[in-house]
């Protein structure tokens, strides 16, 4: 063992401490190094005086992340786990291979980094290791602690992480919550976050803010040099989400982990190891939504089998309760219901009851006429009739139809028409409730052919007093996930943790809300859809359940107030721009029907990619993305039912058929012809200040003539004055070719391209 101790180096000098935003902080330290593989990042690893270990992060000659503290304050051990470390060993490695996710935005993707592992010890036998990673666009780091170690049981009071930055920067940020990210985003400089923060925070049915200068993962942020940061966390496993808690006068966030009902930031026994903390730094916004550094930095595929993990494409009897036109529940005749108490039989139906027998038939039948995969119906449980505000533990059992709702004959009607339900389980946040029911739930979902469950957690969380990001919670999650997938179950999971790449390694984990999405209706700002991307999606695919085409909510329900702030052409342009292998088209049928020709784009764009090209993006003002399907997802949607079906297959399956333009009778002769022509969709989504971009189709086959239909904004299109205006047109098109687009207030475009043949 090589012991060594590194100090920092605080030259005498007073220029080494700023003066200026960074505070009284020293600027540099020397001490073990990495770069990474392009040679522009520099990580620095130093001990100061006291044994507290600090990192540093440039990038070439800038400075991006000054010398900060890493270490934790504990409950027991005597408090402090920051000073008194030695170094013990320094390991040096490096990294390069591609791996191919189940489905993503690229079939493939490289993870190539350089590795340091600091094993750091102090003299009574407490052992804490550093292993930072560094990529060519951002860095990785963790706490491990190994099993030869005098901590064994600890209980974590704060994580001291810091991340100092160099200036007053502009972020994109949410409020620093413990049990909500349903808030729209703001644009402001670190300076201003504590002016700003209260009129951010708005009423969710569970919320629990910490600061005034609290803000969440991941956050964005720009440096006056021009540099994009965003700074995140990777692989969250039985340990909370973090916050971040800005010292506005230093310009030094500080990681401020959920803490359990004890008040307990964690709970840790050796061996274990915390979550990574990352920081990107890239130099064009356009390469944050390239980057795959949480994804890299979560262990690969835990799931042998994936055959019946795939992409869906669906509708639900769903909005129709979001906009307050239908109900959850059944009846108004029990205020207050009880499971196995209850006799709905007995109820008087109060009419208003959206998961009924017709309705539910008359979604599938749209469904399968326009090439989607499936069908969500929520409100199909008993249960609904309280299920809010209450804080009830024995809320649902998730196994109980209500009496209009036939589970057996329709899911047997859906899948004779090629289509699936999605299971719906709403846990009112009774998570002790959930796993009671678990099992029973997820086999009576086996037992009628659901293979994908959106699950959700409205309310203060049961067991009482825990938090929606705390590490109990951060377990529950991952345990309904890991059991889904014994049984072949698909999960989107509503209101749970922000996701952190665990997609990586659990794939059939295929959506997360964990953002404000379209529910929150006209409450959302314009421009909101051109921050997601840069922070929410980064740590995996949103259901932000898009595709609205009916924007003032007093068409549906009279007493309804309020536009949504945003026009057609730019929920089409969303399916482009949110990557996430599960996209809903979240409007009526009746909606859609008024608008045939647009509604065409959202039947044809694919959900998974294997190729993706960001064209030009700014957060907080506008994202131009071109994508490239990956033929071989197409089908499987369809083929899982077909399964289902004793192996009686649809010849060509919905999705497929639209994004190849065939027509209904095709054979898989004529989808296999279709695929030899080459497809690429291109979304842009945009502010409230109506911007033109130009669109280089650079991307496509050079020499090759493609057919586009091109989806824009109609002249007058705004989204306070004529947001359902648009216009379509047809063009041929080349890799030589570019087009100016004009993208609305509130606006949007999208574009289909068939090679023509
Ligand atoms: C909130 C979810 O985000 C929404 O999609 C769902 O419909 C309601 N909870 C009811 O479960
Ligand atoms: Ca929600």
């Amino acid at each position: 063992m090589i012991f060594k101790r590194l100090i920092a180096i605080v030259a005498a000098a007073a220029a080494l401490w700023s003066c200026g935003g960074a505070g009284n902080r020293v600027q540099t330290i020397e001490g073990e190094t990495i770069t990474s593989p392009d040679g522009h990042l520099k990580l620095v690893f130093a001990l100061a005086q006291d044994g507290t270990p600090m990192y540093s992060l440039d990038k070439d000659s800038l400075k991006v992340v000054l010398p900060s503290k890493l270490g934790f304050a504990l409950f027991d051990n005597g408090g402090d786990l920051q000073t008194g470390f030695t170094v013990k060993e320094v390991t040096r490695d490096s990294f390069d291979e591609v791996w191919e996710p189940v489905w993503g935005e690229e079939a493939q993707i490289r993870n190539h980094y350089n590795e340091l592992l600091v094993a750091l010890g102090r003299e009574d036998g407490t052992a804490m290791n550093l292993r930072f990673r560094l990529y060519d666009d951002g860095l990785g780091f963790r706490y491990e602690f190994p099993v030869e170690n005098k901590l064994t049981y600890f209980s974590v009071k704060e994580e001291l992480t810091e991340f100092a930055m160099t200036g007053d920067h502009t972020a994109w940020w949410i409020p620093g919550d413990y049990d909500t990210q349903e808030y729209n985003y703001t644009e402001s400089r670190l300076s201003e976050v504590r002016g700003k923060y209260e009129g951010m925070r708005i009423h969710n049915a569970s919320a629990e803010g910490f600061s005034p200068t609290g803000v969440q993962t991941a956050l964005q942020l720009k440096t006056d040099d021009g540099l994009y940061l965003n700074i995140h966390e990777a692989e969250v496993v039985d340990y909370p989400t973090t916050n971040l808690e800005l010292d506005d006068k230093n310009f030094v966030f500080r990681t401020w982990l959920t803490p359990d009902a004890e008040g307990v930031k964690g709970r840790l026994q050796a061996p274990c190891k915390t979550p990574w903390r990352t920081v990107m730094v890239v130099e064009k916004a356009v390469d944050v939504l390239a980057s795959r550094l949480i994804l890299n930095l979560n262990e690969p595929c835990a799931i042998e089998d994936v055959s019946w993990i795939h992409p869906v494409k669906y509708m639900g009897v769903w909005w129709e309760m979001i906009t307050g036109k239908s109900a959850w529940s059944y009846t108004d005749d029990y205020p207050s219901v009880q499971l196995g108490v209850t006799d709905y039989s007995k109820a008087k139906p109060h009419g208003r009851h959206g998961a009924n027998n017709e309705n539910v038939r008359r979604h599938i039948d749209f469904a399968a006429e326009n090439g989607f995969d499936a069908i969500l119906v929520e409100g199909w449980n008993e249960g609904w009739e309280d299920w809010y505000g209450h804080k009830k533990d024995f809320v649902f059992d998730f196994q109980t139809p209500y009496p209009d709702f036939d589970i057996a004959a329709l899911n047997e009607y859906a899948h004779s028409k090629g289509i699936r339900l999605v299971m719906h389980h709403e846990t009112s946040s009774s998570t002790l409730n959930y796993e009671r029911f678990i099992e029973p739930a997820y086999d009576l979902m086996n037992k009628y052919g659901y293979n994908s469950v959106k699950s959700g957690y409205v309310g203060d969380i049961i067991p009482y007093g825990e938090h929606h990001y705390s590490q109990p919670l951060i377990n529950h999650y991952l345990l309904c996930i890991k059991k889904a997938a014994e049984h072949h179950i698909m999960v989107n999971a509503h209101e749970a943790v922000r996701p952190t790449g665990l997609c990586r390694t659990w794939p059939n984990l295929i959506g997360n809300e964990a953002a404000m999405g379209t529910e929150y209706r006209a409450g959302i700002h314009a421009g909101h859809a051109t921050v997601l991307p840069f922070t929410r999606l980064q740590g995996g695919p949103m259901d932000y359940t898009p595709g609205i085409f009916e924007m003032d909510m007093s068409r549906i329900v009279p007493t309804e107030h309020g536009k949504m702030q945003m026009t057609i052409a730019n929920q089409l342009g969303i399916y482009v721009t949110f990557y996430s292998p599960l996209q809903m088209a979240a409007d009526f049928p009746e909606h859609y029907q008024r608008f045939m020709d647009a509604f065409q784009f959202i039947k044809d764009v694919a959900v998974d990619w294997d190729k993706s090209v960001y064209l030009d993006a700014e957060p907080g003002a506008y994202i131009v993305t071109a994508r490239h399907p990956k033929l071989a997802s197409l089908n499987k949607a369809q083929e899982s039912v077909a399964t289902l079906k004793d192996g009686k297959k649809n010849a060509v399956s919905g999705a497929a058929k639209y994004v190849y333009a065939l027509p209904e009778n095709a054979t898989t002769a004529d989808l296999a012809r279709a695929k030899a022509r080459d497809v690429w969709y291109v979304g842009g989504v945009n502010d409230e200040n109506a911007r033109e971009v130009l669109v280089a189709f650079d991307f496509l086959k050079p020499g090759v003539n493609y057919e586009a239909d091109i989806y824009l904004d109609g002249d007058d299109a705004d989204y306070e004055i004529a947001p359902q205006s648009y216009k379509i047109e047809k063009r041929t098109l080349t890799s030589a070719d570019s087009l100016t687009v004009r993208m609305a207030r509130g606006g949007g475009f999208a574009i289909s391209l068939r090679e023509l043949l």
